[in-house]
């Protein structure tokens, strides 16, 4: 028996050698991990229960007959993190570049295929070439399979994608369909197609970092929900991003054992909102006052940066936090702010998280470029995604709610279940100096009128106790005690129950 059990030992250590000492000599050379050293980061030590370790490829084209690697450029499996299951596929760029043959699609769709039937959630790490071009078609089918895979999983469990180097063509789909991701910064870059292609169609000249680098996608496209400084950090901070997430949507999101006290008053909140209407403050600073122990997982900190989305806990449940940031563009809504916010509150619908949302906006964003850019129809999404949503809907207004922004950001009309409102809220139609002007725009010539009129304007709206009175605002409350309120209002809320009505989905304005 000796030989036999030998001979799978030296199996298995060539396989964990992946494409040989040189390339993983390479891939430390350029900062990265090699695909098995990031699993091992990822996940708790020891958890890793590989699968499909001797794959090989059947292509016989182009030589590649001569040239078999066990294992086929990604490595598959299972493992935990904090104890809880997850799946992992890391693509392993020292083979063949991480390249994408039918055998290589067949052990991740067989993975997405497990994670669906047992309910847990799919990690990919992303570090390839595309389509593996020897083998043609094959590769396109296999790459279509996973993606029919995604669409399948999607909503079901969660699905996280890092890109940690090369993605391109292929490789692009699957991630843009799952839940999240993220980038590591100048050592990872995706694109459709790459700075060869786009010279040769536009003849315009791009790097890889300026047409898919990190400071792209994270800031200008929205494509990356966070960008970290290498490796290490990526992979640790998905470890704590898997730790606010339920297993999947029959599953509650976890909840932690936490050390802060429920009934913690912020006396500092008091002042958080300056007496000018019209100056900012960060509202990140309500929010980590508000979490337990401070903790907020920020989504895409970098995009539309004048809505803040991202997962806290509440007495140790996870709820996903939506706020308008002041401090940029007024907190006001426009597109990107839109899509941005949209997408969270369905995520956090779609897997039984409870949504906080702290209101202060002007409004939308006026002018050309937004209308042009079909402001309509993504200002849309966050309405839907707010009216759709069944999780528990808690809100609290801080200062301005005007105008449609104020319906939009889950209103007692859109089924929000607690709206509160501090006593600086503003609950208007627009600022009092808009609305003064439209109208008493006769008084327009007397400008000791119009600060009148304005004045008026703003004694009977400038509150929020003329929708507090209507019912519209369950209760003022101080700031201090915002934290205390909302952690009362989502305990009568955790068996809540409310179903929209039978339909094969819904049309959201895409
Ligand atoms: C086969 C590939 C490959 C691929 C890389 N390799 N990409 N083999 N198919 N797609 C191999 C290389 O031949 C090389 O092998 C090894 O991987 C490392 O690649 P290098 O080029 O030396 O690495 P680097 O300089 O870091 O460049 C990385 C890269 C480049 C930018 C990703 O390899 C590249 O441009 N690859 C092709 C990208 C591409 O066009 N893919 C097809 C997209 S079309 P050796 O043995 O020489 O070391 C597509 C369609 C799918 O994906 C659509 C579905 C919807």
């Amino acid at each position: 028996m000796k030989p036999i059990l030998e001979q799978l030992d030296d199996k298995r250590a060539a396989a964990r050698l992946g494409g040989g000492e040189k390339r993983i000599a390479a891939q430390h050379a350029k900062g990265k991990l090699t695909a098995r050293e990031r699993l091992d980061v990822l996940l708790d030590p020891g958890s890793f229960e590989e699968t499909g370790m001797f794959v090989e490829h059947q292509c016989a084209d182009f030589g590649m007959d001569e040239s078999k690697i066990p294992g086929d450029g990604v490595v598959t499996g299972s493992g935990t993190v904090n104890g809880r299951l997850v799946y992992v596929f890391a693509k392993d760029f020292t083979v063949f570049g991480g390249s994408l043959s039918l055998a290589h699609a067949r052990k991740i769709t067989r993975l997405q295929e497990t994670a669906l039937k047992n309910g847990a959630p799919i990690i990919g790490l992303f570090d390839a070439g595309g389509a593996r071009i020897q083998e043609g078609v094959d590769a396109l089918g296999g790459y279509a399979e996973i993606f029919q895979n995604n669409v399948l999983a999607s909503g079901v469990i969660p699905q996280i994608s890092v890109i940690m180097g090369p993605c391109a063509g292929g490789d692009v789909y699957s991630p843009a369909m799952t839940d999240f991701i993220f980038m590591v910064k100048d050592t990872s870059y995706m694109y459709v197609t790459g700075p060869d292609v786009v010279k040769t169609v536009t003849n315009e000249i791009v790097t890889h970092e300026e047409l898919g680098g990190a400071s792209v996608h994270a800031k200008k496209s929205g494509v990356a929900d966070g960008a970290f400084s290498n490796d290490l950090e990526a992979l640790i901070q998905m470890r704590r991003l898997i730790d606010f997430l339920p297993l999947n949507n029959r599953n509650k999101p976890p909840v932690r054992e936490v050390y802060d006290d429920p009934a913690r008053v912020e006396p500092s909140l008091d002042t958080l909102v300056p007496p000018n209407p019209n100056k900012p403050y960060d509202i990140r600073e309500l929010i980590q006052k508000t979490a337990d122990e401070g903790d907020f997982f920020e989504i895409a900190p970098d995009y539309a940066k004048n809505i803040v989305v991202g997962f806290g806990r509440l007495e140790g449940q996870t709820v996903g936090f939506v706020a308008n940031q002041p401090l940029s563009l007024a907190g006001v809504l426009d597109i990107d702010a839109s899509k941005k916010a949209a997408r969270f509150v369905r995520f956090c619908d779609a897997f039984e998280i409870p949504i906080i949302t702290f209101v202060d906006v002007p409004g939308f964003l006026p002018g050309t470029r937004q209308e042009y850019g079909g402001l309509i129809k993504h200002g849309a999404k966050l309405l839907f995604a707010y009216a759709e949503a069944t999780v528990p809907k808690l809100t609290v207004i801080t200062r301005k709610a005007y105008g449609g922004a104020y319906d939009v950001m889950a209103s007692k009309h859109l089924r929000g279940d607690v709206n509160y409102a501090w006593p600086t809220a503003e609950i208007a139609v627009m600022g009092p100096k808009g609305a003064a002007e439209i109208i008493f725009r006769r008084d327009m010539d007397d400008p000791e009128k119009m600060a009148e009129h304005v004045k008026d304007y703003e004694t009977r709206f400038a509150n929020p106790f003329v929708a507090a009175s209507r019912g519209y605002l369950d209760d003022v409350i101080q700031p201090r005690n915002t934290r205390v309120r909302l952690i009362k209002a989502l305990r009568t809320l955790r068996d809540k129950k409310l179903t929209n009505p039978w339909k094969k989905h819904d049309n959201i304005p895409l």
